[in-house]
């Protein structure tokens, strides 16, 4: 875990209410893995008190990248940061996608800026020259994070872009139309999307592995602020920031 003062390298504000922040670190873009956060804390004023957490949305040599939907204040003072600003950023922090459980296909599931791991999940999956198929779903065009994500499926409640409906019922059409090979399935978005897409999972009995975006605080297992509900009989609870925020699905209640 590194903690760095990160020169902002660059801001694009998508529209109103997400923006897309490069920053510095070589260190932590090179120790980087798909799946894991940053937690930064946005200014040195007390509001707000606790960190942020992001997900590591891609890293070059030198740069992380991170996608910032506006939330609360934390997120809105980060719409007012500039290039050459600098942010207090903990990192990579969390438990990484597992990768290749010898599945014939590996599927990515995305839902809207819940999406945000996929893009180095998927960089990793193609060094191992995995078969990938991805699907992308959101609340309309502008929520689709698209960018080094070649999504073959697209769904969005509106029908702004592709299919006018939910992400997971075009799982499982597609599951429904492709027996024979073995899948395995890594998805990350809004809470709900995941309930539903764990019922797809169970139903075509595959191996699915989820990333949450649970409330934290401290995000390195201190404050024990990001509980969530564990199936294992040995262990109650697991923390969200230092178990997952990846978990297998079987292993978790939601
Ligand atoms: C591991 C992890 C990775 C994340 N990655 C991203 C990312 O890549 N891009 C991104 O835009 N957001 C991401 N989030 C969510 C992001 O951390 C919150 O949106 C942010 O902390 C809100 O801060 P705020 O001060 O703007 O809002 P607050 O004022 O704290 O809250 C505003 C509203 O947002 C809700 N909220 C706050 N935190 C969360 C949360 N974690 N999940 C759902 N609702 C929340 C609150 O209940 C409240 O209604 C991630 C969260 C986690 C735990
Ligand atoms: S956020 Fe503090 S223990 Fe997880």
């Amino acid at each position: 875990m590194i903690h760095q003062f990160c020169s902002i390298t660059s801001i694009e504000k998508l529209n109103p209410s997400i923006i897309k922040i490069k920053f510095k670190s070589p260190l932590i873009a090179q120790s980087a893995k798909q799946g894991q956060f940053v937690n930064i804390r946005i200014d040195e004023t007390s509001v707000p008190l606790l960190r942020r957490p992001f997900s590591i949305y891609y890293t070059t040599e030198e740069e992380v990248e991170i996608v910032v939907g506006v939330m609360g204040m934390g997120t809105k003072k980060l719409t007012h940061k500039q290039v050459d600003d600098t942010l207090d950023i903990i990192g990579p922090l969390g438990k990484p996608f597992k990768l290749d459980d010898g599945e014939d296909i590996s599927i990515l599931v995305g839902g809207g800026l819940g999406a945000a791991p996929l893009p180095m999940l998927f960089r990793s999956l193609q060094r191992l020259k995995k078969n990938i198929v991805i699907f992308l779903g959101a609340k309309n065009k502008e929520y689709l994070l698209k960018d080094y994500l070649p999504a073959k499926y697209i769904s969005t409640d509106d029908g702004s872009e592709g299919y006018k409906g939910n992400i997971v019922s075009l799982l499982d059409n597609y599951l429904s139309n492709s027996a024979g090979k073995s899948y395995k399935i890594y998805a990350c978005g809004p809470t709900p999307m995941l309930i539903e897409l764990i019922k797809v999972a169970r139903k075509f009995n595959i191996n699915c592995e989820i990333s949450l975006e649970t409330m934290m605080a401290c995000g390195t297992g201190i404050c024990q602020g990001c509980a969530v509900k564990s199936k294992n009989s040995s262990k109650k609870y697991l923390l969200s920031c230092v178990d997952g925020p990846v978990f297998n699905a079987k292993d978790i209640e939601l």
